[in-house]
């Protein structure tokens, strides 16, 4: 490994004390954008996270025809307006739509051009670039979009919509918001009812926020539908906290002695909080109080002190898409519980910004820990004596949550490490190191 985009992450010197707050959720944040961009009308958004991949789907919408006018607020959110393309459309892009690292951009803009008589070449970085795309591609299809090259998995895919998209009932192979949002997003404009099954279920934002844009929406256990056609009507979104960066503080305060943090106007929806399920079954001090809602999102705050008793458990597939994105923390608090944790059923891991299954792997290896893989089960044999030790370099893979969980490890451990392309926490979490450094006593 070349010692170039190398970053050190010293020890805290102290326990972490106090409250904190996290930037807006981004599956949320993208939402936010994206249905405010199909509607019509000029639509007010606050909280909205500040982040590349945010980033990604602002820019898309704005090369598509919406008027987006975000700014910069004193908390580092974003808010203003945008005005949306509405009945008209998004407009015909003279260049590929550039998705960069985010993978909610490229599989959400699917859905959603999959009406409009245009055609469109979305691309990605070298990341996104290996994501699979066809999962969501095959049920567009059957809608009546058209994808080149066909059959092809990868980015960059060149896209033509139809005006005149069936409405389907479609049985997902895998629990995705990804792609039941997508399949609903182009279900708004076909005429009669889209409906999506998942094997479980997956977090529920698009459910939750399409009815505030007016489409008419119903949703269950594993399933969701939305009635067609409709046209989406401008509304007003307030973004709460993202859970998942929420995690990253919840981890470091139960891995460092003497810790004790509240997070404050945090999303606490149920579909998103399973980490904190897991993280109670390995016997963990952590909380939630709620304290209302925002939009349907109901919300409130986490509150998580230093557990040196953490014990290992087993987590079954029903529950994994509920923390699929807090999986590479959580199995690092694992790595410091008494007994073995499984994540069962994790083969999705394989298929996110990087190989998270082997990059896991790897970085818990190099702390001395024995984790593996068996089919698609995640093992972790924790060790509740674990130290740090001197001179570790991990590499994030330039995957935002890798780069967080390594940097937890250093910033709770006795020495130093040194973590490779650290600034992919921008993805996601662009303040975490100084959001956690001024928790520090
Ligand atoms: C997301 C869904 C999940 C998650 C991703 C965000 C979303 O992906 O991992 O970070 O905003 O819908 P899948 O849909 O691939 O499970």
């Amino acid at each position: 490994m070349s010692t170039d985009r190398l970053t050190t992450i010293d020890p805290l010197t102290g326990p972490l004390r106090g409250t904190a707050t996290v930037p807006g959720d981004k599956s949320i944040s993208h939402r936010a954008v994206l249905f405010s961009a199909m509607a019509e009308g000029t639509s007010t958004v606050s909280g909205v996270l500040d982040s590349q991949d945010v980033r990604s789907s602002m820019a898309a919408v704005a090369q598509l025809g919406a008027q987006v006018d975000l700014k910069e607020q004193e908390d580092g959110s974003l808010a203003g307006t945008i005005t949306g393309w509405g009945s008209a459309g998004p407009a015909q892009p003279n260049e590929r739509v550039y998705c960069g690292n985010s993978g909610t951009t490229v599989r959400l803009l699917m859905g959603i051009l999959a009406p409009w008589p245009i055609t469109v070449t979305l691309d990605g970085d070298e990341s996104l670039r290996r994501r699979p795309m066809r999962r969501i591609a095959a049920p567009l299809m059957k809608m009546g979009a058209k994808f080149e090259p066909v059959g092809q998995e990868l980015l960059p895919l060149t896209e033509t919509g139809n005006p005149a998209l069936k409405a389907i009932t479609y049985d997902a192979p895998m629990a995705s918001a990804q792609l039941k949002t997508a399949v609903l997003l182009a279900g708004v404009f076909a005429k009669g009812t889209t409906t999506v099954n998942e094997p479980a279920p997956s977090r529920n934002h698009t459910e939750l926020m399409l009815p505030e844009f007016g489409v008419p929406t119903t949703a269950a256990a594993r399933t969701a539908s939305v009635k067609g056609p409709a046209q989406l009507k401008a509304s007003d979104v307030c973004v709460p906290g993202d859970p998942s960066s929420a995690a990253f503080l919840t981890a470091a305060a139960l891995l460092k002695p003497g810790s004790s943090v509240t997070i404050e106007n945090v999303s606490l929806n149920p579909a998103r909080i399973g980490f904190l399920r897991t993280l109670e079954r390995m016997g963990a001090n952590v909380e939630e109080a709620h304290c209302g809602q925002e939009g349907k999102e109901p919300n409130g705050s986490i509150t998580a002190v230093y557990t040196p008793t953490l014990r290992g458990c087993e987590v079954p597939p029903q529950h994994i898409a509920s923390l699929i994105d807090e999986i590479p923390v959580l199995a690092l608090v694992a790595a410091h519980a008494r007994g073995v944790t499984v994540f069962k059923e994790v083969g999705e891991l394989r298929v996110k910004e990087t190989d998270r299954l082997a990059a896991i792997i790897e970085g818990l290896s190099l702390l001395g820990v024995d984790a593996w893989e068996e089919g698609n089960n995640l093992f972790i044999e924790g060790n509740p004596d674990l130290e740090v030790p001197a001179g570790l370099v991990f590499d994030s893979h330039r995957d935002h949550r890798l780069a967080m969980t390594w940097a937890i490890a250093g910033l709770c451990g006795q020495n130093s490490v040194q973590i490779r392309d650290f600034e992919s926490v921008a993805v996601s979490y662009p303040g975490f190191l100084s959001d956690i450094r001024a928790l520090e006593a």
